[in-house]
């Protein structure tokens, strides 16, 4: 069993209430928001005022997958634009523990990304003080890649890590989630799967969401 959080990444731009109310109601746990800056990432997606619009007629907490550089000048922006989770990227912030604080003063849940070539052994110092660490599992940038193998292995070394320590972090994937590879996933220890093109490129996204979670 997994929670999970479709992309709406790979949701129709021009019918995003239609969307975030099928997501609304799915049986998912969260609606994964991803901004990307064409900076960190070659890619722009959307900004502030789509994730208002979006917190607007959601029902479930908003994922937030910052992509971007120096993401601490934009923190309390996505905050009041509904963010309840804001992960930052590791490879984005020198002072990441100052700016995993910053994201609990205001109220939100704060997570670090890894890209794919981050090993999980540089947060070692800052696991008890994460609510979730998000394995990207393609490059980021782009919904609709393919996984990458060895995100398996990431995923049990961070559960590895809370078992051995007793941490509370929740354990998310993001990139190539499907029904072919969410098992494994889970029995490596995925608590949140991110899909995106999986979910809205299928024939009755409200039915896979459930089959994932499932998973
Ligand atoms: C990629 C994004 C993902 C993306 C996943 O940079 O972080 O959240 O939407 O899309 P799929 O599930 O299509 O790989
Ligand atoms: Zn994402």
């Amino acid at each position: 069993m997994a929670e999970i959080a479709p992309s709406i990444l790979a949701a129709d731009f021009a019918n995003l209430q239609r969307d975030v109310e099928m997501i609304n109601s799915s049986s998912a746990g969260y609606i994964h928001v991803d901004i990307m800056d064409g900076m960190f990432v070659p890619n722009i997606s959307f900004g502030l005022p789509v994730c208002e619009a979006i917190h607007k007629h959601a029902q479930k907490p908003l994922d937030v997958h910052l992509m971007i550089e120096q993401p601490d000048r934009y923190l309390e922006a996505f905050r009041n634009a509904g963010a309840s989770v804001l992960t930052v990227h590791y490879e984005a912030c020198p002072h990441l523990h100052s700016t995993i604080q910053h994201i609990r003063e205001l109220g939100a849940e704060p997570g670090v990304a890894l890209n794919p070539h981050t090993p999980v052994e540089v947060l070692s110092e800052i696991m008890g003080d994460v609510s979730l660490i998000l394995i990207m599992s393609v490059n980021p940038g782009f919904g609709g890649q393919k996984f990458i193998e060895n995100s398996y292995r990431k995923i049990a070394a961070l559960d590895a890590y809370r078992k051995k320590f007793g941490y509370n972090f929740k354990i998310e994937v993001d990139g190539g989630v499907n029904l072919n590879n969410a098992p494994r996933l889970v029995r490596e220890g995925v608590d949140i799967l991110v899909a995106g093109s999986f979910v809205f490129t299928s024939p009755d996204p409200i039915q896979t969401i459930t089959e994932l979670g499932n998973s």
